[in-house]
């Protein structure tokens, strides 16, 4: 697997040291927002399911687990799946949903989490469809974000890293499946794709 890397983007200690500064970060946002609609119990934390964190699978999920440990607040996960790369591909085939959005959005505080930010596509369509149950608040986050590329109307409230317009892996992202469970995100070299 490692053979397979050009170049290392990112290493795993600007990964750790981002994502923590991120989670503290929404942490905060999130505490106003509960704290203007009234949603904060007695002992100020968020009143029971008013936070939901929505991971697009299969991407997020190393991101996320990261995250969350920075966001010391009550919460809850409802995971989706979206598919927009099948296989082997590296260019996005437009969005696909795989599992369905919760119906339960209505007032809660909705943070819709993904890897990457690359044409929008697969953001914008989740923020629609979440948008549509009036939820009290609806905010996007994307570990990575790809500069210069040409993109669907959406913008992430939180962004991990600006990265030039290459195809990354590593830290959850794939290419045809694999290499997710690399601790850094990479540039994987010409002979493996
Ligand atoms: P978008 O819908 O074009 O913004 O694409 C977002 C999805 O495509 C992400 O959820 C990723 O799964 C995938 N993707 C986009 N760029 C890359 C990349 O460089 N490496 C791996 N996956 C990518
Ligand atoms: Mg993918």
């Amino acid at each position: 697997m490692l053979r397979d890397v050009q170049r290392i983007l990112i290493d795993r200690s600007r990964i750790a040291r981002r994502v923590e500064q991120l989670g503290a970060q929404i942490a905060q946002d999130i505490r106003a927002d509960l704290e203007r609609h009234g949603h904060l119990d007695d002992n100020g934390d968020a009143a029971p399911d008013r936070v939901i964190l929505i991971p697009i699978l299969t991407g997020s999920i190393v991101f996320v687990a990261d995250l969350i440990r920075h966001m010391p607040m009550k919460l809850s996960l409802e995971l989706v799946a979206v598919s927009s790369y099948p296989g082997k591909s590296m260019e996005s085939k437009g969005v696909s949903l795989r599992s369905d959005i919760p119906q339960t959005l209505a007032g809660k505080h909705v943070l819709v989490i993904d890897d990457i930010l690359d044409s929008g596509q697969t953001l914008l369509s989740v923020k629609r469809l979440v948008q549509e149950q009036n939820p009290a608040s609806c905010r996007l986050c994307a570990l990575l974000e790809k500069t210069g590329k040409k993109r669907v109307d959406v913008n992430a409230d939180y962004v991990g890293f600006q990265i030039p317009d290459e195809f990354v892996v590593g830290y959850g992202l794939d290419y045809d499946g694999y290499y997710r469970n690399l601790p850094e995100i990479a540039v994987l070299r010409p002979e493996a794709v």
